[in-house]
């Protein structure tokens, strides 16, 4: 038992993990190290960023206020500055990663990033195949029409309306589940419509405003994001066809990189947020 004890704690001293890891950690390494097996980290995710140096965000950057690409190159928004205070938090660098929307679960499954920032709707379709920190922004599906439609009624109205009609989406968003009729994760009782994928929120309004699309299905700030940019030409139904939430992604299992993700969100989640919101509302 003695022994036992003593080629524990050389284990220990040996590895250098113990040093490098919180101080909660160090009693159940201990424990493991006794029964033999190998000394194992609880922040093992974590560790392995900070060992990096840097933390990879994947997104797709043709979401404001969420993300964009602004006038000097770069990404910003609301989920940028929120993902450079998890950086921040771990001492690293923040690597942005821009790709289609429609990539970005398989890529983050695939180890290309470490999580995903894309004001990314909780659903259960996703919830198979990443895990979601808390919320941080509640939201709804929203119908951008050419300011001269007369448009109007309750969720069930509007789906009967749009039915068959050409319906302008981003492509793989729950703006695009909605306007194929995916009743099961979306609700959407619209039948038939001619589907328009684009990859950016901005085409979409483009083919809007010249006719080729007679709605956008989309999250409501980039709806009105989108009018924005379009002086005077769209205009944003008040219905809303769904409740979602936006969460950030990572890789199923990895529960200490959610939980410092879920600290930061913590604290912007609410006034923080909603002043972002503004201040790329903005830009
Ligand atoms: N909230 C919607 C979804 O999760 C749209 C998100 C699109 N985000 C983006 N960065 N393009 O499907």
């Amino acid at each position: 038992m003695k022994k036992k004890f003593a080629l524990a704690l050389a284990a220990l001293m040996m590895t250098g993990t113990l040093a490098a890891c919180g101080s909660t950690n160090t009693n159940n390494n201990a424990g493991s190290a006794t029964d033999g097996t190998s000394v194992t980290s609880e922040t093992p995710n974590v560790d392995a960023i900070k060992e990096k140096g840097e933390i990879i965000m994947l997104t797709n950057a043709a979401f404001p206020p969420f993300e964009y690409q602004a006038d000097d190159g770069s990404i910003q928004g609301v989920d940028v500055e929120i993902a450079q205070a998890v950086a921040d938090k771990l001492g690293v660098n923040l690597k942005i990663v821009d790709m289609d929307f429609n990539s970005i679960t398989n890529s983050l499954k695939s180890g290309k990033g470490d999580f995903a920032a894309a004001g990314m709707t909780i659903t259960e379709e996703r919830l198979k195949q990443v895990d979601f920190s808390d919320e941080y922004v509640t939201s709804s599906q929203v119908v951008v029409v050419r300011s001269d439609s007369d448009l109007e009624g309750d969720k069930a109205a509007i789906d009967a309306a749009l039915s068959g009609k050409n319906i302008a989406v981003q492509e793989g968003t729950t703006g695009d589940w909605y306007a194929s009729g995916d009743e099961e994760n979306t609700g959407s009782t619209i039948k038939n419509a001619n589907v328009l994928q684009y990859k950016s929120a901005t085409e979409a309004g483009l083919h809007l405003a010249n006719g080729k699309a007679d709605a956008i299905i989309i999250d409501q700030k980039p709806a009105e994001a989108i009018v924005a940019a379009n002086d005077g030409k769209l205009k944003i139904l008040d219905t809303k066809l769904t409740d979602e939430q936006y969460a950030f992604a990572v890789q199923k299992g990895q529960e200490d990189l959610r939980d410092v993700i879920n600290e930061v969100i913590a604290e912007y989640k609410g006034d923080k947020v909603d002043e972002l919101i503004t201040k790329h509302m903005g830009a």
